[in-house]
């Protein structure tokens, strides 16, 4: 491949913004297996018949926005300031209200007694708690829910394996004791809540060029905490040219998703 094309490449993705948690830019230069559930129409099913859904760490509000059969009561909790604004510009409109919270320590990372992941909000508040891969605290998780109440969540699990690392040519974090569903039912279940259903899996994410990898590593700063294309760009110019010989680099990650309900 020529230089100046994974120039281009690099360019067209830091020109290109990111706010709230919208990859629409991305299209189909990154793709994603599905997972064999279906979060949204699972949420879907129990918002159906609720009073009322708390979405936590909703982004820009993008997915609650176009969640269907929203109950009358919809509040939403962001934790990273910037979005807090983002997200009430676009559900405000809709009748969902936007709380700012403190946020929870990443959940493979939280000892019992933690107390950070505080949530605003009254002693059984809430009838269906939901949250699309953002830490939670789960003993805040089950005050704030009601008697009979659901908590329903997807999360990106962890593995020993990190694929983004590997095609950059960084080594590979350590990780102790992955975030993975058997963690999560620990936790949730020693929180005092009763697990329903749940699944884990690997989906493939394929990414079509190195603007894809780039602009998804930008929005996703944790993921290679201080990457920058100008300091990978041999590499990234490697990676397109394997991508011009093979077709799109290939990444594996891991997903969940429990339900749980609380006593009562
Ligand atoms: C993985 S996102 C999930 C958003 C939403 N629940 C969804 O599924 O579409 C988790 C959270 O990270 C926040 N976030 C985005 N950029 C961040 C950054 N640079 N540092 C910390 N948090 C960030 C987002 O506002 C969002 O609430």
């Amino acid at each position: 491949v020529n230089r100046t094309d994974v120039d281009g490449l690099i360019a067209e993705a830091e020109a290109q913004p990111f706010t709230g948690w919208d990859f629409s830019w991305l299209d189909d230069r990154l793709t994603e297996t599905p997972t064999h559930w279906d979060y949204t129409a699972l949420v879907a099913e129990r918002a159906r018949v609720s009073p009322d859904l708390l979405d936590m760490g909703t982004g820009g509000g993008e997915w609650l926005s176009s969640l269907p059969d929203r109950p009358p009561l919809c509040v939403a909790t962001e934790g990273w300031p910037p979005n807090v604004s983002v997200a009430a510009a676009r559900l405000r409109p809709l009748g969902a209200y936007v709380v700012q919270d403190e946020g929870a320590v990443d959940n493979s990372q939280q000892a019992s007694t933690d107390p950070r992941g505080r949530l605003p909000f009254k002693i059984g508040g809430f009838h269906l708690v939901v949250n699309r891969h953002e830490a939670f605290n789960p003993a805040e998780v089950a005050r704030i829910l009601a008697p009979g109440g659901w908590f329903v969540t997807q999360q990106v699990g962890e593995e020993r394996w990190h694929d983004v690392h590997r095609l950059l040519g960084l080594p590979q974090p350590a990780v102790v004791d992955p975030w993975r569903l058997s963690m999560a039912v620990r936790q949730v279940q020693a929180a005092g809540l009763l697990i329903t259903r749940g699944a884990e899996t690997v989906l493939i994410q394929s990414f079509a060029d190195v603007a894809a990898l780039v602009w998804y590593l930008r929005a996703i700063p944790w993921e290679v905490p201080g990457f920058t294309a100008q300091a990978h760009r041999d590499r990234l110019v490697e990676l397109q040219a394997q991508i011009d010989r093979d077709g799109p680099l290939e990444v594996r990650q891991p997903r969940f998703w429990l339900e749980a309900r609380k006593p009562g």
